[in-house]
């Protein structure tokens, strides 16, 4: 095991009727509370959300309309829009985009400039407004992680940041939340929560982790079993709750704990995509992981041989790769760039776009001939 420093301090308060508690958490004068395009008006979930502000005499102003794929522009317009209430705590309820569009705000409230700059490490993020989340689709982990990820609409690059201080405070995880969870956005959700647990799987830099590995195969056979059953009964409490616990797991910090220095290339090259074409996260990684594990099909074959009698029931590279990708097709999403509209002809000017992005996160040989290759192989 290499050495590691974990450090997660994210309460999780999970189960049903968890909702309704939310005001017992919060601490603060006057909260911002953000949320989406309006499903949780829909669902029910906003009622009950205020219900428990109202209840625990907690003021609060509100900023909904964050879009998938959330954007600077609207960052930047909520971070004065917070600064002009003097909020001093964000209550994010959605999904990963509520939630790291919260983040930002949080880190860009205590900042005399602009936002971006902690995007592009011009500046370190110090400081952050406390955040609380009540989590409406489960797929990022942004939950119960110090990350977020936001596009700059005008340069057209989706670039992350990452502070302790962005941990949120306090997450609810209601199960019962998330039953209203189109099928499309639960198969994304299993893509994405898949791909994180692939990610340091395959790019680990030392062989000997067992438990780690073991968290990972787990993590992803329960995730695939309870995607379909899912799928085919949408309030299946216990297949939401496995489905929910799980991906919050795959993205938390405990399944790379040891494994020593790992990379997140897949999503490296998807954000560009999602930059550009503005595709869902989860399909610009159903399109690239294929591709890149035949890419790197030589250097990694024992790795997917043990992925496939781990999770696949399969003791041959090439028939795992074929089985991910039936499996992807099983669920709807798409396996390569046609599916998506995406013309090859483009595959330079993505590769120049992931290109910044893989020097930010210093994965040195992925030049832009890597990655143009590696996009080939989804034509
Ligand atoms: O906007 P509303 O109306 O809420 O609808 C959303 C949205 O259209 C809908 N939805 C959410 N909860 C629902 C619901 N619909 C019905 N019932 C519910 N209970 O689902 C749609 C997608 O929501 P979004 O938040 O965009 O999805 P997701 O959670 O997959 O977040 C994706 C974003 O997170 C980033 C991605 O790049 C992408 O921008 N990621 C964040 C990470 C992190 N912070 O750690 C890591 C990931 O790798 C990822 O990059
Ligand atoms: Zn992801």
């Amino acid at each position: 095991m290499k050495d590691f420093t974990f450090y997660n301090p994210t309460k999780i308060i999970f189960g049903e009727n968890k909702t309704e508690k939310v005001g017992n958490y919060l601490r603060g004068n006057k909260t911002l509370l953000m949320y989406g395009g309006g499903s949780i008006k829909k669902n029910g979930i906003y009622d009950k959300v205020i219900n428990s502000l109202k209840l625990n005499n907690i003021n609060y102003v509100e900023k909904g309309g964050v879009k998938p794929n959330p954007i600077l522009s609207f960052v930047r317009e909520t971070i004065n829009f917070a600064k002009s209430e003097k909020i001093d705590a964000i209550l994010a309820v959605g999904g990963g985009s509520v939630i790291d569009s919260a983040k930002a705000i949080a880190a860009g409230y205590y900042y005399e400039n602009d936002v971006w700059d902690f995007f592009v490490n011009k500046a370190k993020i110090e400081k952050a407004l406390p955040i609380y989340v009540v989590l409406t689709l489960s797929a990022t982990a942004s939950e119960m992680n110090s990350g977020a990820v936001i596009t700059n609409e005008d340069t057209k690059q989706k670039f992350n940041i990452n502070a302790d201080s962005l941990f949120p405070t306090v997450s609810i995880l209601d199960p019962v939340n998330t039953y209203t969870v189109p099928n499309n956005q639960v198969a994304n959700g299993c893509v994405d929560a898949m791909i994180h647990l692939l990610e340091g799987y395959f790019t680990k830099n030392y062989e000997n982790t067992p438990i780690q590995d073991g968290f990972v195969e787990v993590l992803l056979r329960t995730i695939m079993f309870e995607t379909k059953e899912i799928l085919k009964n949408p309030i299946d409490y216990d297949a939401r709750a496995n489905f929910m616990w799980s991906a919050t797991l795959a993205l938390n910090g405990l399944t790379t704990a040891g494994i020593g220095n790992y990379g997140f290339p897949n999503h490296m090259i998807g954000h560009s995509l999602s930059a550009i074409y503005d595709i869902a996260h989860a399909h610009s990684l159903s399109i690239v992981f294929p591709a890149w594990l035949k890419y790197n099909f030589d250097n990694k074959k024992e790795r997917i041989v043990q992925l496939g009698k781990a999770v696949f029931n399969e003791s041959d590279a090439e028939a795992t790769i074929n089985k991910i990708i039936s499996f992807f097709k099983s669920i709807g999403v798409p396996t390569n760039l046609p599916d998506a509209n995406i013309d090859k002809k483009d595959i330079p000017m993505i590769a120049e776009n992931a290109v910044a992005l893989a020097k930010k996160w210093q994965l040195n040989d992925y030049t832009v001939e890597v990655i143009a290759k590696i996009l080939q192989l989804a034509v």
